[in-house]
This record gives C-alpha cells, structure tokens and sequence, in this order.
C-alpha cells in the first residue's frame, strides 16, 4: 500500500475519503471537531502539492435520503475555519454533472467538499455505478477515513479499482502505526483495558489481545457476564446469557495463558437507570439492582495495573458514562491513563471522546479516530478498505 507523500499530486484531483462524522449540537452546529482536525495533515499536504482537493465524508445514518440535518455543511464551514483557506466548495450532492464539471474546474490549491454520500442508498449498497461515477471525479484516490475503513461502501472500496493511481493518506498511516504496533511488538507489561455493554462485540478482539496481552482488564457491562460465568451474583445487572460458555471460555484460555483477567471487584448499583440517581458503591451486587459503573476499589486496582505497564490500549466504556453520575469509574481509567508514562493507545468512539470530554486528549500518545475500525483491526489486522489499497 502505497501512502500519499509516495504519489505526484500536482495539478491532479485527488479524491480524499474522510470520516467527517462527527458529532453536532442539538442547533446543527460541529460539537467536537476532532476527526476533523485529524484529517488536516492529509489535506494540506496535498494543498501545498498543489492538486485539486475533493472531499468525500459520510455523517450519521441517513438511510439513502437526504435528510437536512445530516447534511456536511456545518462541517464545510469548521473546516474553512481550520483551514483558513479563502474558500471550501460546498456543492449540493456528491455526484451528478454539475459536481462532476466542479471537480475539473477547481484550480491546484483549491478544495471542496461533497455533501453526504449517504444521501444515496448506492453508497452503503457498493453500487457498482455509483463507485464509478464517484471515481470520475479523481485522478488518484486517497483513504483517509480509518473510522469508516471497516465499512466496504462505494467510497471506501467500491470506487478504488476504477482509480488509476492510489493510496492512503497520513492519518491513516498515524492510525496504523500505533495499532499495528501494540499487535506485533508492544513495549511490555501491555494491559488493555474492554469496556463496553456487549461480550458478543468484542471476542473476536479479546482473543486477539489474549495473543498479545500481559494483563486484560474488563469493565462496563460486559463484566457482568464474566462474573455471572463465575457464579458471582449480578442482580438486576445487564447480563448476555446466551454468551456465559463465552465467557468461561475466554476465562479458561486466559488462565492457561497465565495471563492476569481482572474484573471488577466491587460495583456502583442502582436500583433504576435514571439520569441523577445517587449510585451506592456494593461488593456484590444485591437482587433487584444494578451496576452501572465500576466501583472505587476497581477503580484503584485498574489503575494500578497501569501504573506498572509500557502499553496500554483502551477501549470502552466502564459503565453508563453517558449518564454523569455513573461516568466516574470512565474517567478514572482516562486519567490513569493520562498519568502513566507508558505508550497510551485509546481506541476511538466512547472512550476517545471521554477523554476529550476530560480535557486530556493531548496527554495520550494515540486516540485512534475510529471506534469500530479500531476493533476491527485489532481483531483482523487489515480493514476492507486497507486491503482493497493493498495492506493484507
Ligand atoms: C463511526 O463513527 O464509527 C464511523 O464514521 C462509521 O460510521 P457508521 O457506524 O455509521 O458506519
């Protein structure tokens, strides 16, 4: 796979895929401008190399319709400020003959951005046509959404054969780089800690990490499960019963591996999932409540699990962090993390904007930009739009 500094970009259009999902205020405006940001190397590298820059993201789920509120233009606007070039072109599609005659008349140096390609139906489909009317609009193709490279659309895999020239974009170089590294030669000890509601999205990523691990921490509701496998009582807890041999499996391979599988060991329950409630802080959790965080003592113990390694990955979050009453044992692990002098991956989605929540974003060596991307690639290696570029 060849990266966008390896190519000749000058006086080309070069179509750049994005992954300018970001969230948006309730008043339609950019709430957290991170991937965006992320994505300025690629961009104004191939400014400054004077090609013709085409911009193609997907926001939200529009299902094949054009639905106003997802439409890119408080992105388009973001980026111009970012930029601070004269102008993004913000046409009213994504392809037609009128964007297709936009592309050819953009002069080397200038950008624009499509609307959302998830206005149609074809993208998600991997329309055929629809990839082939995209790639009319590039002479060399560039992936720079690693957030939305597990996706095998029209713009992350469908086009790219029709594309004579291609690669990858320096975000993405960033995004492999540091999670390749924790799968083939992480500096040890490498604790990871999974959090999250569900077992069943992440064993194909725990068995991975059990090939490379020295220590798995497991929070969020998904502990449930492991201690449920245990015997231990989980009340009222959100609990996967069809997935505890899951989890007495993944136990078993991890104490043949000798490798350290730490649950929570005491728990913040209610008695109901209401924003405000008072959480009290139990060792087992009673009949009739639940855990919706993990408890000071986990707490404590996660963090000492850091405090003794050189890598950490994290991913997940350790309760219902979306609730600020049972978001402490979340932040807790964001500024174990911060506070450590190992290696800080931390894998994108929840965990990557509590920590932007937290303010500590610049204290991690890495905050992936993708959340099921990060996972996927963990769990596999390679991502249907890296491999379509050639990186197996
Ligand atoms: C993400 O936010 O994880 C990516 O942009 C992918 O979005 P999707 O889950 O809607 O495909």
């Amino acid at each position: 796979m060849q990266y966008i500094n390896e190519l000749s970009l000058a006086n080309k259009r070069v179509f750049i895929r994005v992954d300018f999902n970001v969230p948006l205020t309730q008043d339609g405006k950019v709430a957290d401008d991170t991937r965006i940001r992320a994505c300025l190397p690629t961009i104004e590298y191939a400014l400054k190399q004077k090609a013709k820059v085409i911009l193609a993201s997907h926001l939200g789920r529009p299902k094949g319709e054009r639905v106003e509120k997802y439409s890119l233009a408080p992105v388009a606007e973001r980026l111009m400020e970012l930029l601070r070039l004269g102008e993004v072109l913000f046409p009213e599609d994504c392809v037609g003959t009128g964007v297709t005659k936009l592309s050819k008349d953009l002069k080397p140096g200038q950008a624009m951005l499509l609307e959302n390609l998830r206005f149609h139906q074809e993208e998600e489909n991997n329309d055929e046509r629809f990839a082939k009317k995209l790639s009319a609009l590039g002479d060399v193709y560039i992936n720079d959404a690693f957030g939305a490279s597990h996706r095998a659309h029209a713009s992350v895999v469908g086009m790219v054969p029709f594309v004579a020239e291609k690669g990858a974009g320096l975000l993405m170089k960033k995004e492999i780089e540091f999670l390749a590294s924790i799968l083939k030669a992480p500096k040890r000890p490498f604790v990871a800690l999974l959090g999250g509601a569900k077992v069943s999205d992440k064993i194909g990523v725990i068995e991975r990490l059990l090939n490379t691990v020295d220590c798995l921490c497991i929070g969020g509701a998904m502990a449930y499960t492991f201690l449920k496998a245990l015997g231990k009582k989980t009340g009222a807890s959100r609990v996967e019963n069809e997935k505890i041999h899951v989890a007495r499996k993944i136990l078993s391979r991890a104490e043949a591996k000798g490798i350290p599988l730490c649950l929570p060991v005491d728990h913040d329950v209610v008695k109901a999932l209401e924003d405000g409630v008072e959480p009290e802080p139990a060792a087992d959790i009673p009949e009739g409540w639940m855990g919706v965080d993990i408890g000071p003592k986990t707490r404590k113990l996660f963090a000492e699990r850091m405090a003794g390694a050189k890598t950490i990955f994290w991913n997940g979050p350790m309760g219902v962090y979306e609730f600020e009453k049972f978001s402490q044992g979340t932040y807790s692990v964001a500024r174990a993390m911060a506070e450590t002098k190992a290696v800080t991956i931390v894998g994108g989605g929840d965990s990557a904007s509590a920590v932007v929540k937290a303010g500590l974003a610049d204290k991690m060596t890495h905050l992936s930009t993708g959340g099921g991307a990060s996972l996927e690639f963990i769990e596999k290696g390679t991502l249907p739009g890296l491999r379509v570029l050639g990186y197996r």
